[in-house]
């Protein structure tokens, strides 16, 4: 709490909030609630505490010093909005991040794959796309490539447009190429991109078969039915709540005997979907859809 005297920016600072108080907590949620309802946007149920983080990093990069200043700034100004949204999706990722979900993938997805003509998978939450040109490489690999559709989707537009550019960090390349090998890859990992200035581009054959869209998994409905859908460390921002809604989603969007890909630190145990699913791989968090 900011001391008598003290404003709440003199308490905080931009590395850290100040402490919570009753006020803050009715301004955090009329800010949620404007957000939501002017465009959308719902964050209303993510965890608080790094929701609060981040609202507050935003009221200090704008130069104001309340988030009610901020909601104000926010509702008159998309622009304001395209930079909260930044800060609210943690865009962290990278190419066969946990390499050992792409050798699951390899040995326990792709099989079932083999017996459609055709596939399609949906990567949900995709950031920047390192992960998306991970599997397409994988697919590619395994021959499977030319009969998949992959749509690839994130609720910001901001991180797909770099995605479609399919260009990552030079400097990145080193640990790649160790998380490639280690997640099966089968060629040389630098046949599949060229060095450019600081970038790495990488074939856009990798993305013929790709479609990036923009998809608020909170609010907006399946819009096909897939073989596999992956999403990965998108759930670990969510309360109970929201990943209860979102696993529903997955449900309504998986055919039966499609294969739902989550992140290690993410599960559908405990929700109201576990007995739809048994596990391919638990460790992997890999589960199939059975009924
Ligand atoms: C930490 S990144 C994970 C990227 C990638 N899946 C991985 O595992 O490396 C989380 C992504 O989820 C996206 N995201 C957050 N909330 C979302 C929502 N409601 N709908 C769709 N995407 C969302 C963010 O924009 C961000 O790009």
């Amino acid at each position: 709490m900011a001391r008598v005297g003290e404003t709440r920016e003199q308490a905080g600072s931009s590395e850290h909030p100040p402490a919570r108080d009753d006020l803050e907590e009715i301004e955090l949620s009329l800010l949620l609630e404007g957000v939501f309802r002017k465009y959308g946007f719902d964050f209303r149920e993510y965890a608080p505490a790094s929701l609060r983080r981040r609202v507050w990093r935003r009221v200090y990069a704008e130069g104001v010093s309340t988030i009610s200043a901020l909601q104000d700034r926010l509702l008159h100004d998309p622009a304001c909005m395209e930079r909260l949204l930044l800060d609210l999706s943690i865009n962290v990722t990278a190419m066969y991040r946990d390499p050992s979900f792409y050798v699951a993938f390899r040995e326990k997805v792709v099989p079932l794959l083999r017996t459609y003509p055709f596939t399609r998978i949906w990567v949900a939450g995709c950031s920047t796309g390192e992960e998306v040109y991970s599997l397409a490489i994988l697919l590619h690999e395994e021959d499977v490539y030319d009969r998949t559709r992959i749509y690839a989707t994130d609720i910001n537009e901001a991180v797909l447009e770099r995605a479609r550019t399919g260009v990552f960090p030079l400097e990145k390349m080193r640990e790649y190429t160790q998380n490639y090998i280690k997640a099966g890859g089968k060629r040389a990992f630098s046949e599949y991109y060229v060095a450019k200035y600081d970038g790495a581009q990488f074939g856009r054959s990798l993305i013929e078969n790709v479609v990036f869209a923009q998809h608020n998994l909170v609010s907006d409905r399946s819009f096909n039915e897939f073989n596999v859908i992956m999403c990965r460390n998108v759930m670990i921002y969510f309360d109970r709540t929201l990943q209860e809604r979102v696993h529903r989603l997955f449900f309504d969007s998986l055919m039966t005997f499609g294969v739902l890909g989550l992140g290690h630190k993410e599960s559908i145990r405990f929700s109201p979907h576990e007995d739809s699913f048994e596990e391919l791989d638990p460790i992997e968090r890999l589960y199939k859809k059975v009924r």
